[in-house]
Order: structure tokens, then C-alpha cells, then sequence
């Protein structure tokens, strides 16, 4: 089969490395892809929003397959335009991908079908949100309603920041159009994990579980990122918790959407909070969760191609998935600034020395070739990926492969992992 992969992080390299080794697969292309992809794959470069030049791409060179990363795309209905030309893909259509195109649309469903999330107010006058803020008091969170990048939550400890984020959001318009609507909501306590499922209509085939590290520094201090390493399997999502936010979160939202006439098919990535009442949904991706997609497809035993397959066709309930007993844990390396602003273009070296160790996989994220060097070109560069029998065991594996790159302008946590070993 030919197969188009779409997007340029780490998520995509991880989604070619095991489409890849696919028996079905006999040719493989990514746009735009990355330095790391262009190796496995061979990369076109349209950028992954240019959904015209997907489209026509697609139609050219007769894909049987598009799988589609990033979220951008997927709520500006690239899934729509490549059905109507009767062309496969991989990932919801625009109006299933709301949940994650608009948190008050996910909010609202939640409210109307019981499924458990955090108390909320929606508004879309700066004076009303803060009027509810005044009235709740803090600590509150505040949500930009758009795509924002991962950017548009924030954690506000006292009134005057929360005060603040409506200011960024509504007035100084820092996330555009998106942040017309604010999503205000309580605080949830507890603990994260990132809950994945393939899903077609009301079929639901869990995977394995993830936790993230979204802050930029260890400790989980520093601004939020888009993830500064995860591993996979999460202790914390233990049987009884995937029962729980299978049966009280997933399974209720897919039938919701299915009843509300946008059935969902693709991967459904639940970001949940492990409360003292239970699991709490804190939002919806509408994609893999990236980093979190590494270490999952590390563990994955059986065919990838085979299972996305499956999800597109709608035959979820025939497919047992196979994983290895191994743990999986991935750290970041980012260039020095990220998530504020970063410089391009610094040369990386001795990546194949660190790729070179067993159970040792390097997912590339921002990153291109120049001049035959690996250079820098976005905030969260590479995917520093190991294998091992426990989490400790992948963990040591994967910093003495980060201690191999050679990289000056690059920074990573050193703690990838402490919650589960803590345990
Ligand atoms: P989101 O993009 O909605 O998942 O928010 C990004 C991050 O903000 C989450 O991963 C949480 O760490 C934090 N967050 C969002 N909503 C809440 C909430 N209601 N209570 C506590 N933390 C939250
Ligand atoms: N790692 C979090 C995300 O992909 O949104």
C-alpha cells in the first residue's frame, strides 16, 4: 500500500518508524516531514495546513492511506476534503474534531451527556468572565475557547492573574480568533494521565496508557510545553482506572457524538485527571498526544498499519492489540528558550552514536538537514526514546543515549519519569 503521513514532529516520525516495518506498506511519504523522517520516509514539501496541496498530492499520486498528525488540520476538515475524493485517511472529520477545535463545545457536551469534567462558565464578553471570576474566586483556570497551540490554559493562582489571562486572551488577542470565547473553569486536583483509544462510531479499542511532562524544567517547574517527555505504561491508570474513564468518559462521549450526528473515527486522546472523586476529563485531542505517541508505538507488538486500518474501516472489535511487557519512556530535547523564543539553526552531532545502542530509538522533531547536518529548527527538537524492562531501566537507557548528543544549544529534564518511579 502507499501511504501519506501528515505533519513534522515527533509524533509523525514515531507514526513512520512503525508504519514502516509494516508488511503492507511499500511506499511511504511525509509532508512535510523532518530531517529524521526524511531517513524512513520520502517527505514532499506542503505544510501540514496547505490542505489544497494535500489534497492534490493525495489525488495524484493515488495514496490508499492519509494518516493525519496534528490537530490544525483535522478542524480545518482535510479529513472531509479527502473522503469527498474518495481517498482513505486516518482522523476525524472537521465537525468530530470540535472536541478539540472548541473547548466550549466539549464543555457544553460533556455537561449535556454527564460526563464528569470540571464545573465551567463560557463567555465571550471580557467583563462577564470576569464578573464569574470575581464570583468563584481562585484559584481558576482560564481557557481560550480555539486552537492555541497549547498555549491557551492558564493556571491562575489569584484573581489579578486570572484578571490577566482574560486581558491576554480577549483583549491583547493573543491567540486571534480563538480566544473570542473563554473557557473559565475550576481547579481539578490530582493526578494527569493521557488516555488513548482508537475509535470508529461506538467502537472503542483502548491503548496502552502515558503520562507526560508538560512543564519545561524538573521539579514540573517552568512554563507548560507541548511535553517534555513521557513513558508508557502509566501506573497510575491501573485496570480499574481504564475501566473507569473507559466507561464513564470515552464510551459516553463517542455515543454522544455518534447521537449528535459527528461519529468519530481516528484516535481519541483523553487528557484526565486522577481526582479523590475519580476520573475527570480536562480536555479532548483529537490526535495522538505528542510525546506521549512515542513511547506508545515503542511498545506496540503488533502492526501498526494494520490497526489504523482497522480504526478507518470500522473493524475495532476484531483487532486484538498486542504490546510488549517492556516500559517505554522518551525525554525531550528542546532548544534553549523553548517555549519562549528560540534560535534556529544550531548543528547537532553525534546523533547516530546515540541512535546506535540497542533498545534505543531517536524520534526526530524540529530538525532538517543543512549542508549534510542535522540542524535545529523548531522549540522541541528530538525524541530521545528507550526501551527496558521497567521504567528505572528505560530511563537510564534513554539519559545515557541523551548524553551522547552533542548539542550545547539544546536542554532537556532530567527527571522524565518521577512519578511512576516514586511509586
Ligand atoms: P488542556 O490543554 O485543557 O489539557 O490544559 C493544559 C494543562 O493545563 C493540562 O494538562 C493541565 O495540566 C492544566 N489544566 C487544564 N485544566 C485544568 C483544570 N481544570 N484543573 C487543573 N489543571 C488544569
Ligand atoms: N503532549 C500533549 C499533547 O500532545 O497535547
Amino acid at each position: 500500500m502507499n501511504i501519506l503521513v501528515v505533519g513534522s514532529g515527533g509524533r509523525e516520525h514515531a507514526l513512520c518508524w512503525g508504519i514502516a516495518k509494516s508488511p503492507l506498506c511499500r511506499r511511504l511519504v511525509c509532508t512535510p516531514g523532518n530531517a529524521g523522517i526524511s531517513r524512513i520516509a520520502e517527505c514532499a514539501a506542503i505544510h501540514a495546513d496547505d490542505i489544497n496541496g494535500i489534497v492534490g498530492l493525495a489525488r495524484r499520486e493515488r495514496f490508499d492511506l492519509v494518516v493525519v498528525g496534528p490537530e490544525a488540520p483535522l478542524v480545518a476538515g482535510l479529513v472531509d476534503r479527502l473522503k469527498a475524493e474518495g481517498i482513505k485517511a486516518f482522523g476525524p472529520t472537521a465537525r468530530a474534531a470540535e472536541l478539540e477545535g472548541s473547548k466550549g463545545f466539549m464543555k457544553d457536551l460533556c455537561a449535556r451527556y454527564g460526563i464528569p469534567t470540571a464545573a465551567y462558565g463560557r463567555f465571550d464578553e471580557p467583563d462577564a468572565a470576569k464578573e464569574y471570576i470575581h464570583r468563584h474566586g481562585a484559584p481558576i483556570v482560564v481557557k481560550a475557547d480555539g486552537l492555541a497551540a497549547g498555549k491557551g490554559v492558564m493556571v491562575c493562582r489569584n484573581e489579578n492573574e486570572a484578571f490577566a489571562a482574560i486581558d491576554h486572551i480577549m483583549i491583547e488577542g493573543a491567540f486571534g480568533a480563538a480566544g473570542n470565547q473563554v473557557i473559565i473553569e475550576d481547579l481539578l486536583l490530582g493526578e494527569e494521565a493521557s488516555f488513548f483509544a482508537l475509535v470508529h462510531g461506538t467502537q472503542v479499542l483502548p491503548l496502552a496508557s502515558a503520562q507526560d511532562h508538560k512543564p519545561a524544567f524538573d521539579g514540573d517547574h517552568g512554563p507548560n510545553t507541548g511535553g517534555m517527555g513521557a513513558y508508557s505504561p502509566a501506573p497510575i491508570v491501573t485496570p480499574e482506572m481504564t475501566e473507569g474513564i473507559l466507561s464513564r468518559i470515552v464510551q459516553p462521549t463517542v455515543a454522544a457524538l455518534v447521537t449528535e450526528g459527528r461519529p468519530y473515527t481516528g484516535v481519541l486522546y483523553a487528557g484526565v485527571m486522577i481526582t479523590r472523586d475519580g476520573p475527570k476529563v480536562l480536555e479532548f485531542n483529537v490526535r495522538f498526544g505528542d510525546p506521549e505517541c512515542q513511547p506508545l508505538i515503542m511498545r506496540l507488538k503488533s502492526d501498526l498499519l494494520t490497526a489504523l486500518l482497522a480504526c478507518v474501516d470500522g473493524r475495532l472489535n476484531e483487532l486484538a492489540l498486542e504490546w510488549y511487557d517492556d516500559a517505554a519512556l522518551v525525554v525531550v530535547m528542546a532548544t534553549q528558550g523553548y517555549p519562549g523564543p528560540y534560535a534556529k539553526g544550531s548543528v547537532i552531532r553525534g546523533l547516530d552514536r546515540a541512535g546506535a545502542i540497542d533498545n534505543v530509538t531517536l524520534f526526530h522533531a524540529g530538525t532538517k538537514t543543512a549542508n549534510g547536518q542535522v540542524v535545529a529548527d523548531g522549540g522541541r527538537v528530538l525524541g530521545v526514546g528507550a526501551r527496558g524492562k521497567t521504567i528505572a531501566d528505560a530511563q537510564r537507557l534513554a539519559y545515557r543515549a541523551v548524553d551522547l548528543v552533542d548539542w550545547p544549544e539544546g536542554f532537556c529534564r532530567r527527571d522524565i519519569g518521577w512519578r511512576a518511579l516514586g511509586r
